[in-house]
């Protein structure tokens, strides 16, 4: 599945700046995973059929432009983010045991968990190398880190969900080296590749850090308010892998103990039907789970504009703005 319409509309208008450059970096991108492994070669078609809405590679290529123009590494820089990003979610989906990603059969359901962490790996070591064969080591180095960052996150939650004892201090800790890490890394790299003043790459990233954190709110905000036709994956999902986000851990925190202790109950006995899950999810709306969530989305996004708010004025940096505004209140 595509993103929603609603969603490609804004998308293409804040690709707008980037229209050519996008273009070019899908060439590069598709070069990049040629092989001669003829498995290999299936499943990567297959994987990138589906493109997703490419923010991280938009991101790297407006940061640029914003900081200086886009030029020859640029388009490395956004290639190596996709490639980690793509691996990513090929291994998530195995640890999640989710079904679907991007409105189609994740790798994991097509073939099987072996096979999904070898393609995943495989696309890990391509982004990381094609920073050496280019010699970009600063491109490397922040990439190595958002790896290194994910992989913690990705075992933090595991440890923590386990035994339900996620804070919001925890949470946000999470959602951080999952998610946030990449999306700063992708704005660091696009300055990067743009201008030597290391103040300005080090403003790109904490913008990116903080557009990283209303995204992955904002994310999963999706499984108590979405459908799954439009986000391209079922709702619920992170309840059934009794998966505690901030929506759940916020009404959790504002209602008494025996109702709160009685919904933990439910979501640790696994297996929930359908009206289970449409009970938690009311409740969690009730206790001001998602409205919360949502406002702190809103005020990292704000965070993020104030960063970028001294550059002076440019398409690519309205197209930054209207991308923070389309992070808190994207469908998709
Ligand atoms: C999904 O990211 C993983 C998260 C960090 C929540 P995206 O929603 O950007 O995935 P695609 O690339 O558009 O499918
Ligand atoms: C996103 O995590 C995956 C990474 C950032 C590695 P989630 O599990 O929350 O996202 P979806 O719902 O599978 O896209
Ligand atoms: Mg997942
Ligand atoms: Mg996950």
């Amino acid at each position: 599945m595509k993103p929603s319409s609603a969603t490609q509309k804004i998308l293409s208008q804040i690709k707008k700046p980037i229209g050519d450059e996008l273009l070019e970096f899908n060439t590069f991108f598709k070069k990049k995973l040629e092989t001669d492994v003829a498995l290999l070669n299936i499943i990567l078609r297959y994987v990138t059929k589906k493109k997703g809405k490419q923010i991280r590679p938009i991101l790297v290529l407006l940061s640029a432009g914003m900081c200086g123009g886009i030029c020859r590494r640029t388009y490395n820089g956004a290639s190596m983010v996709e490639l980690l990003h793509t691996a990513t979610l090929i291994h998530d989906d195995v640890i999640d045991s989710a079904k679907i990603r991007r409105g189609i059969a994740s790798v994991n359901s097509e073939w099987n968990n072996k096979i999904a962490v070898l393609v995943g790996d495989y696309l890990l070591s391509m982004g990381l190398l094609s920073s050496i064969d280019s010699d970009e080591f600063k491109f490397l180095k922040s990439t190595s880190k958002s790896v290194k960052a994910m992989s913690e996150s990705e075992l933090m939650s595991l440890d923590k969900s386990k035994k339900f004892k996620i804070d919001e201090p925890t949470y946000l800790k999470i959602i951080k080296g999952k998610t946030a890490t990449l999306m700063a890394s992708c704005c660091e790299i696009g300055a990067i590749s743009a201008n030597d003043d290391t103040h300005i790459q080090e403003k790109m990233e904490s913008f990116g850090m903080n557009l990283g954190m209303a995204f992955q709110l904002r994310d999963d905000l999706f499984d108590y308010t979405s459908k799954r036709s439009i986000i391209g994956k079922p709702v619920g999902n992170d309840l059934r892998e009794k998966k505690m986000t901030l929506p759940l851990i916020h009404a959790l925190g504002n209602c008494e103990s025996s109702l709160s202790s009685k919904i933990i109950k439910s979501i640790k006995k696994g297996k929930l039907t359908k009206s289970e899950i449409s009970k938690i999810i009311s409740f969690v709306n009730e206790y001001g789970g998602v409205d919360y969530t949502q406002i702190l989305a809103s005020q990292y996004t704000h965070n993020s504009k104030q960063l970028i708010s001294s550059f002076p004025e440019s398409k690519y940096k309205s197209a930054l703005e209207e991308l923070g505004d389309f992070i808190v209140q994207r469908e998709s």
